[in-house]
């Protein structure tokens, strides 16, 4: 799906048009699109009413031939009252719609009029243009490479959209950083989504390698012998079960000035979570093919900010390893060495997220030094528990910075709520036999529980915060901008993060 940008309407399939709810339940066409109904005679609106469109936010109706010549439908797209000034939020909400209507009716082209219209409480032309056109691309994101016999009726319809504003020029330099930060969400949906079979922590090493390094990142895989030289044995331990063998996969990117000290993200990324001997119930397990969603979403946010030349440093860390029961795998009770000396019982193997993001936040900070870490991890079921599928859980051991992030996710639609760290939790992890076991032994606060295992991991002076993000990595329905299946949660608050409070 082409997109693009022009001051004039171009011959298209499909005009769409704006109007607002005004009152109960009538609505009053914009400019265009009181154009279009004089030209047809008052067809666009009598229809309109008969049908009671009511011009409710993203409402859409699709008017056929009530337009001028050339074009053969009108889509009237609702946006709420005239008085109501639309956030970002709102406007990629009637993005979704408008594409979601376009390829729901096999439409090649169309041409969409009226932006200009649109009032906005902070938004001028041109970044509204963009928001629609972000929220059509990234609701345009299907993964289909499997369909061997569906495959054409899967495919999107829609082949090219123009948005027609004043501010056209000025649109299409905004939209070109905007695709990069959707290339960023489309690497990490594909990588969610992938197969298991497929995407182990050797192929998934590969992939960030093809991936970035062409974009100017500076990739480095670190093998088994390697994470052994380096003490890496808590991570090892959970990857010794499978024949597919972990990885440490560090990604930097330095567009920032060269004294400036690194920003850190870290993600977990276990491709497949059987439990290990904690075995998981059958039910459901098949889930645990997005328990990389965290080293996914670090590899899209890392594309992204590569992909607009970010003037900021940035090192992604990822984590991988496959959690599976064999005679090789560790035992509940095992006691492992981490890269920071301390050492670890592991009484659950079924907490292994933690277990792997302990060494990675190590080597983060012994080779990168950098001054601030986001991790973001699949970590704990207790976060779907406590803030179900429309929250990250947030732990910070820095209030201002988790307002920085709470702000970042909040401006794209990736919201997070922070939860609290509380010194009983962290002596709950002490060990009877190790410095810390990996699980508390109680049911309770086990997101929190989870986040004081990583927070004694971090070194005095970092500031640092881990998303729990095992309610946001998939969705089982539609939603603006995020179509079902992976959602790639992280990469565009990341990149807000990075944008707004990093670089200059
Ligand atoms: N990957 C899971 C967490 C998870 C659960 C993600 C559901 C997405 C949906 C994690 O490795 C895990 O198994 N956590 C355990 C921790 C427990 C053993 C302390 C859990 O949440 O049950
Ligand atoms: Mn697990
Ligand atoms: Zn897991």
């Amino acid at each position: 799906m082409k997109i693009s940008f022009d001051s004039a309407a171009p011959r298209a399939e499909v005009l769409v048009v704006f109007a607002h709810s005004d009152g109960k339940e009538a609505f009053s066409l914009t400019n265009p699109a009181k154009l279009i109904d004089t030209a047809g005679k008052g067809a666009l609106a009598a229809t309109a009413k008969a049908e009671n469109f009511t011009a409710k936010t993203g409402q859409v109706l699709s008017v056929p031939a009530a337009a001028g010549p050339g074009v053969r439908t009108v889509l009237l797209v609702g946006l709420g009252a005239a008085t109501d000034k639309l956030s970002a939020a709102d406007i990629e909400k009637i993005g979704t719609a408008v594409f979601a209507a376009l390829n729901a009716r096999k439409v090649a082209s169309a041409a969409v009029v009226g932006l200009d219209d649109i009032k906005t409480a902070d938004l001028d032309a041109a970044a509204v243009a963009d928001h629609l056109a972000l929220a059509m691309r990234l609701s345009a994101y299907r993964f289909n490479k499997y369909f061997t016999k569906s495959a054409k009726d899967k495919q999107i319809a829609v082949k090219g959209v123009t948005l027609v504003t004043k501010a056209a020029g000025a649109a299409k330099k905004l939209f070109a950083e905007s695709e990069k930060i959707a290339a960023g969400v489309y690497l990490t949906r594909d990588l969610v989504s992938e197969a298991p079979n497929v995407l182990y922590p050797a192929s998934f090493a590969a992939i960030i390698k093809k991936e970035l390094a062409p974009l100017g990142v500076t990739v480095k895989i670190l093998d088994v012998p390697a994470m052994k030289k380096l003490g890496m044995h808590s991570l090892l331990g959970v990857g010794q079960g499978s024949v597919r063998p972990p990885r440490l996969v560090t990604m930097e990117w330095r567009g920032g000035k060269k004294s400036q000290k690194p920003v850190a993200l870290v993600g977990k990324g276990v491709t497949f979570d059987t439990g290990g001997i904690s075995l998981k119930p059958g039910a459901g397990m098949e889930d645990m093919k997005w328990d990389m969603a965290g080293a996914g979403a670090v590899v899209g946010a890392m594309r992204a900010l590569a992909g607009r030349k970010a003037k900021a440093n940035v090192v992604g860390v990822v984590a991988l390893a496959e959690n599976m029961p064999s005679g090789s795998a560790s035992r509940p009770s095992d006691v492992v060495t981490s890269m920071s000396g301390q050492t670890i019982e592991n009484l659950n193997t079924d907490a292994e997220g933690r277990l792997i993001l302990c060494d990675a936040l190590t080597y983060t900070q012994r080779f990168f030094k950098p001054t601030h870490i986001v991790d973001l991890a699949t970590l704990t079921g207790a976060v779907l528990i406590a803030l179900g599928e429309d929250y990250a859980g947030l732990f910070s051991n820095d209030d201002g910075f988790a307002a920085v992030l709470r702000d970042a996710g909040a401006a794209v639609g990736e919201p997070m709520w922070q939860l609290p760290l509380n010194d009983n939790w962290d002596k709950a992890i002490d060990s009877t036999i190790a410095d810390m076991k990996n699980i508390s032994g109680s049911r309770y606060a086990g997101s929190s529980i989870g986040a004081h295992f990583l927070k004694r991991f971090i070194e005095p002076g970092v500031t640092w915060a881990h998303l729990d993000i095992a309610g946001m990595a998939w969705t089982g329905k539609d939603r603006p901008t995020v179509p079902k299946g992976a959602t790639a949660y992280g990469v565009r608050l990341l990149d807000r993060y990075i944008r707004d409070t990093v670089e200059g």
